[in-house]
């Protein structure tokens, strides 16, 4: 959020409040005894959450944590796949439906954990017929089809850990992630559904893999049926993955094998990649998505809206609902494709009983217009999510009443990619809920508001920095191959508690209330960006000398990105038009990707700088939100920013 003070006092007129349903209390999955639990013994609490898995060796102890450095369940093995696939079979639950796919373009599959078992076996044997070891990294950059899961969990079955990239990234953005970890092998397709257009995901694997010749292997899954390019090393899905045995044997992987990396924005320009292993993270997700959606997986059809190529993704369409043999809606594009009723059609189809989505996603539902979902059957709904961004409590009241009938619980919940799972948010059968509050930290989990010093605030009206004081089991293990960094961003800020990089609130019942990051990351519809990321692309462009970028609030998605940029001398001439600022922009989409195009872009002569050289954005935030400016006095010229405001028309 670009205004915390703003955000704070409407967030202090909020005062409507909702208490669980009784019903739904009553056979709530989790109830207010587990935090007293979890109060006695955080340890043995956690020990209890990973007795849910099946393990085939127990561990020797709980945790062993050397700051920062956590290490859940040591001596313990078990494999990830066959914790989300094979036991439930086992169980006696081979028919029940895993996934109920549905692609943009209205043809739909459906995946019995049976099926998913077959399939999984499948790709895990091609993998390793292709080479693929324990330990060896895959890029995955695949649509959101039923073969991104079956991905993910053949290179779980087999220890190799993946690095998901998100299909709306650039092809530049692949490379840098593919070196970053030395992927050998990519699995792609040639393209995915978005807004009815065939994205052309095998063109940018192609451009990506062209300077990363340790790539052997690209196996390509054929999805739309379009034209690409055929290389050496590129491989059909269907003609080695389908002719192999539906049986595969798994092996049981320490708790400490890596299970994923996945890349996301800090406030340098270099993506992070988040390592998460196996023990800890399956048991985390497992445990909240049971808990914080009070999952019952025998009746509740569950659905995740995110996109796999981000930790939601990861850890509620993928592995903690399956590792809790749940049924679930995957579908494949926009919401608005081909009608803005799409979701809500989705929803009375399979008859979905727990949503669970983003802020943005819900306002740009409103702007759409309440009538929408009314024309659909929405009966099924039990219980509602958010996550990605503070929600405001205009759009909680809007979901609450339109989407769940006035009736259905929110569960705001707070997290990140770094975090695993969620570690914030009200127990549906538990808390009181009010608009626009995450509530209270889960039973075993530790977090505290610090101030500026590093002293814990006392939970009642305070605000502050949010911190965690003890290791969770979701945590992030590293950031791979960078322990310093690590150190360095996450736990340098306070010597004794995980930094998380927003600013958070008690209330005067010591409810949290999020108020967005303090750091140089914008959040756009609850994608994570950095200013600098968005920077560098800039200024990698032949006409710009230098660029700066700020987050500006957003109605819709809740932040938009505003960049400054000041032309190259010598080619100055011709930089004022929208010509070029169309040229930034589509400059920007090609290094990151569409989601980092900035909304607005104003060509300056200078930027206002400290007399030490630092780029004033809190000034550029001003402009960016048209306030008053603050104050300009450290500045080296304040006339710089009028110059900047004379611009303010001609943005585009
Ligand atoms: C923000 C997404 C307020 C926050 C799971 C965090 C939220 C960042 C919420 C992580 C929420 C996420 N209320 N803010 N319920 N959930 N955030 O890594 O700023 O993509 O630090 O993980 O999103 O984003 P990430």
């Amino acid at each position: 959020m670009s205004d915390p003070d703003a955000t704070l006092s409407d967030l202090l007129h909020e005062t409507r409040t909702f208490p669980p349903p009784p019903e739904l209390a009553e056979h709530a999955n989790v109830t207010a005894e587990a935090f007293e639990t979890a109060e006695r013994d955080r340890l043995a609490f956690w020990e209890r959450a990973a007795e849910r898995l099946s393990w085939t060796a127990r561990w020797d102890r709980a945790l062993d944590w050397e700051l920062p450095f956590a290490h859940w369940f040591p001596g313990g093995r078990l494999n990830v796949a066959y914790n989300c696939v094979d036991r439930h079979i086992e169980a006696g639950h081979g028919d029940r439906v895993a996934l109920h796919w549905e692609g943009e373009p209205g043809d739909t599959r459906v995946i019995t954990y049976q099926d998913l078992y077959g399939q999984v076996c499948q790709a895990a044997n091609a993998l390793a017929e292709l080479g693929v070891r324990a330990g060896d990294r895959v890029a995955i950059y695949l649509p959101m089809i039923p073969e991104v899961v079956v991905a993910m969990l053949a290179c779980a079955r087999i220890g190799a850990p993946h690095t998901v990239v998100f299909g709306g990234f650039s092809a530049e953005a692949l490379r840098t992630r593919i070196q970053d970890c030395d992927a050998q092998v990519v699995i792609t397709a040639d393209g995915g559904y978005r807004r009815g257009a065939p994205s052309p995901l095998k063109a940018n694997v192609d451009a990506a893999v062209a300077d990363c010749p340790e790539v052997r292997h690209v196996l390509v899954v054929r999805r739309t049926g379009q034209d690409i390019d055929w290389h050496e090393r590129d491989l059909w899905w269907h003609e080695v993955v389908d002719r192999q045995s539906r049986e595969h044997s798994p092996d049981a992987f320490e708790s400490d094998h890596p299970l994923f990396i996945l890349y996301t924005s800090g406030t340098t320009g270099k993506p992070k990649g988040i390592l998460h292993t196996t023990g800890g993270y399956l048991t985390f997700v497992a445990w909240t998505h049971w808990a914080v959606f009070d999952l019952k997986p025998e009746r509740d059809v569950f659905w995740c809206t995110a996109d796999v190529g981000w930790v939601t993704g990861h850890s509620y369409i993928v592995y903690g609902p399956l590792a809790n043999g749940a049924s679930s809606v995957m579908y494949e594009g926009t919401p608005d494709t081909p009608h803005k009723g799409r979701w809500w059609e989705l929803v009375e189809k399979h008859r979905v009983s727990i949503l669970y989505t983003a802020p943005t996603a819900i306002r740009t539902c409103m702007k759409w217009g309440a009538e929408i979902p009314a024309e659909f059957d929405l009966s099924s709904l039990r219980l509602l999510g958010t996550v990605g961004e503070p929600i405001n409590p205009e759009a909680w009241m809007w979901y609450r009443e339109n989407i769940g009938r006035g009736e259905c619980p929110i569960v705001d919940t707070w997290w990140q990619t770094e975090t695993g799972g969620i570690l914030i948010s009200p127990l549906p059968g538990v808390h009181t809920t009010k608009p626009g509050s995450a509530i209270r930290p889960l039973p075993g989990i530790s977090a505290a508001i610090y101030n500026d010093e590093g002293q814990v605030l006392p939970r009642k009206d305070t605000a502050g920095y949010l911190v965690l004081t003890e290791p969770w089991p979701g945590m992030m293990r590293t950031i791979w191959g960078d322990d310093d960094r690590y150190r360095e961003v996450y736990w340098s800020r306070y010597p004794d508690a995980y930094f998380a990089g927003d600013g958070a609130k008690w209330d005067t019942d010591g409810d949290i209330w999020l108020l967005g990051r303090v750091d140089d990351v914008m959040n756009i519809s609850g994608h994570r960006i950095s200013t600098i990321e968005v920077e560098s692309a800039l200024v990698s462009h032949p006409k710009v000398a230098e660029a700066a970028v700020v987050g500006a609030a957003d109605p819709t998605t809740g932040q938009a990105i505003v960049a400054f940029v000041i032309p190259r001398g010598a080619t100055r001439t011709g930089t004022d038009g929208e010509q070029f600022v169309r040229e930034l922009r589509d400059h920007v989409t090609h290094e990151i990707g569409p989601i980092a195009k900035p909304k607005q872009i104003l060509v300056v002569a200078e930027l206002p700088k400290t007399r030490s050289g630092k780029i004033m954005r809190r000034l550029l935030r001003d402009v960016a939100a048209n306030r008053e400016l603050g104050d300009v006095t450290t500045l080296t010229d304040s006339s710089v920013m009028d110059l900047i405001k004379e611009k303010l028309p001609t943005a585009s």
